[in-house]
């Protein structure tokens, strides 16, 4: 018998996806001419967001801008934990922009906010769990902002080098199934084979009860989900990775972000949770 798992309400931020759109290309599953349907990310995002709201969790929303149809990405714009601010700087000049306007967001609902010296984009990169953030870099978040999120709050980070573009940023490789503050052990589910051989090996040490996913389910944003300890809001195309998590004791919840595939992105690049 599996464990009986025990969820934990969060707080979410999420941007409506009013502009969102695939306009150019900054990672492999995104290409200039891409056809989106409006009216499907549209009920595709709401659904999301419903999902959490059923189950909950707190969910508020950022204004979107005209000009940023990446934004929609909610998850890199920071890392929030223990109530502090570690703003982004992104990689690519189209989502610039997007540094200020949620830093103004964070500043209005009453966080300071510290911008980083360097390229770091946020929960895309930067993993709390079991006390320490785990932090890819590779191809946006480099090493030296590694340094500075553990300056700036104060705890361990340990750096994961990822080697496949098409796992671009840490939560398109890898999630947090348990984050052990609560007393459960923490627990990740993740894909092998976008890490470095030495980075996999570190995660095989931290985590040894890890559900390790196919590349199958994770070219399907299986591993770009979110869970509350309990439930798991993930890609019902990840089939494989879904029945591994009924299978481990959690209550996988399907939720379909195809549109937002064609961008590089799904559900969990459309959270950013705020711990405070
Ligand atoms: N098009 C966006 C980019 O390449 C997608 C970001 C997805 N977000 C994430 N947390 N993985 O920056």
């Amino acid at each position: 018998m599996p464990p009986s798992r025990v969820p934990r309400p969060r707080r979410y931020l999420v941007c409506e996806p009013r502009y969102f759109d695939v306009k150019y290309a900054i990672n492999p599953w995104m290409s200039e001419n891409t056809e989106v349907d409006q009216d499907l990310a549209r009920s595709q995002w709401n659904a999301l967001t419903d999902a959490y709201r059923a189950l909950g969790h707190k969910v508020e929303s950022v204004e979107p801008h005209a000009e940023l149809p990446d934004m929609v990405f909610a998850a890199n714009c920071a890392l929030v934990l223990d109530g502090k601010v570690f703003g982004s700087r992104f990689h690519a000049p189209q989502r610039r922009l997007e540094e200020e306007v949620y830093a103004a967001w964070f500043k209005v609902a009453g966080f300071e906010v510290h911008r980083p010296g360097s390229v770091c984009e946020g929960e895309g990169d930067l993993v709390p769990v079991g006390g320490r953030i785990l932090a890819g870099t590779g191809f946006r978040t480099t090493t030296e902002a590694h340094r500075e999120v553990q300056e700036f709050f104060g705890v361990p980070v340990t750096g994961l080098q990822l080697v496949d573009p098409y796992f671009y940023h840490l939560d398109t490789a890898l999630f947090v199934l348990d984050d052990g503050s609560d007393g459960q052990p923490a627990n990740i589910a993740y894909y092998p084979e976008a890490f470095s051989p030495g980075s996999l090996a570190v995660l095989r040490r931290l985590f040894p009860d890890a559900v390790v996913a196919t590349r199958e389910d994770a070219m399907a944003f299986g591993l770009n989900s979110v869970s509350d300890g309990r439930h798991v809001l993930v890609a019902p195309q990840a089939k494989g990775l879904v029945a591994q998590l009924a299978e481990h004791g959690y209550d996988p919840v399907p939720v379909d972000m195809s549109e937002f595939h064609k961008a590089g992105g799904g559900i969990k690049c459309c959270t950013q949770e705020i711990r405070a």
